[in-house]
């Protein structure tokens, strides 16, 4: 039993643990070690990782997969969600952006503005994220109606519709502005609507990156197939 803990704590705990999702079941040694036994021939097995472990934050399906392999995977079964934040100051929520996009496979991250971005939170999941870059918001308007993809800007500014009960289109590009400004005029009169998240505290607003996550979801709510979830 731990220390301190009732006996009803550790039943829940260990509950708990058995409950555990597939990013937390290789916990405590991160990842997997080198292949034991005969190697599986298909080529969607990384040789390199096969003999040397793999210890990549990857889900425990894509263990020992190619980058290529994984990506092409994915590419199966991507959703018609398409994300776009402004990069015109400030790039520091690009990364939780893209993480999370992965997370949901998202079709595309398109980055609008400034080519550069900090990589670091995006916790090397760019490499199985299809990016694109616009230099500014008219030709990221124009790649949309090209696509079919109805726009819906996130923020909250005068007028915007609550995101908690509005329908989101299936084919569907939420666009997101930055720490500071905002979206810009020129997004918010592109988009066919802009949503806000109901906020109850002091603060004017919340962290670009949180609030993408919450929009993603809250498609993934109306339009995912939980079936299709690891
Ligand atoms: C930190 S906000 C800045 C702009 C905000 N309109 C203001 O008045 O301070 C940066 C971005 O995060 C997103 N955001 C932050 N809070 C939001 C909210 N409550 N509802 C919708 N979007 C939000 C929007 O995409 C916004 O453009």
């Amino acid at each position: 039993m731990r220390r301190g803990w009732s006996t009803a704590s550790c039943w829940a705990w260990a509950t708990l643990d058995s409950l555990k999702g597939p990013t937390e079941w290789g916990e405590g040694t991160h990842g997997v070690g080198p292949w034991e036994g005969t190697w599986p021939t298909e080529e969607r097995y990384d040789p390199e990782l096969l003999e040397n472990g793999d210890r990549r934050n990857v889900v425990d399906a894509y263990r020992y997969w190619t980058r290529e392999a994984i990506v092409a995977d994915i590419d199966k079964r991507r959703h018609p969600l398409h994300v776009a934040i402004e990069n015109f100051e400030n790039d520091a929520n690009i990364g939780t952006v893209v993480r999370t996009a992965n997370a949901f496979a998202v079709d595309t991250v398109h980055i609008v503005g400034r080519r550069r971005w900090n990589r670091r939170g995006a916790m090397v999941t760019d490499r199985y994220q299809h990016l694109m870059h616009h230099p500014d918001v008219h030709s990221l308007l124009v790649w949309a109606i090209r696509n079919d993809l109805t726009v819906v800007a996130i923020d909250n500014t005068p007028g915007s519709i609550p995101l908690e009960t509005a329908r989101l289109p299936r084919e569907c590009l939420l666009l997101f502005g930055q720490e500071g400004p905002g979206i810009t005029p020129e997004a918010a009169e592109g988009a066919l609507m802009t949503c806000s998240i109901a906020q109850f505290g002091s603060t004017r607003s919340i962290n670009a990156g949180v609030a993408a996550g919450i929009a993603m979801h809250t498609w993934i709510r109306q339009h995912g197939d939980l079936s299709h979830a690891w």
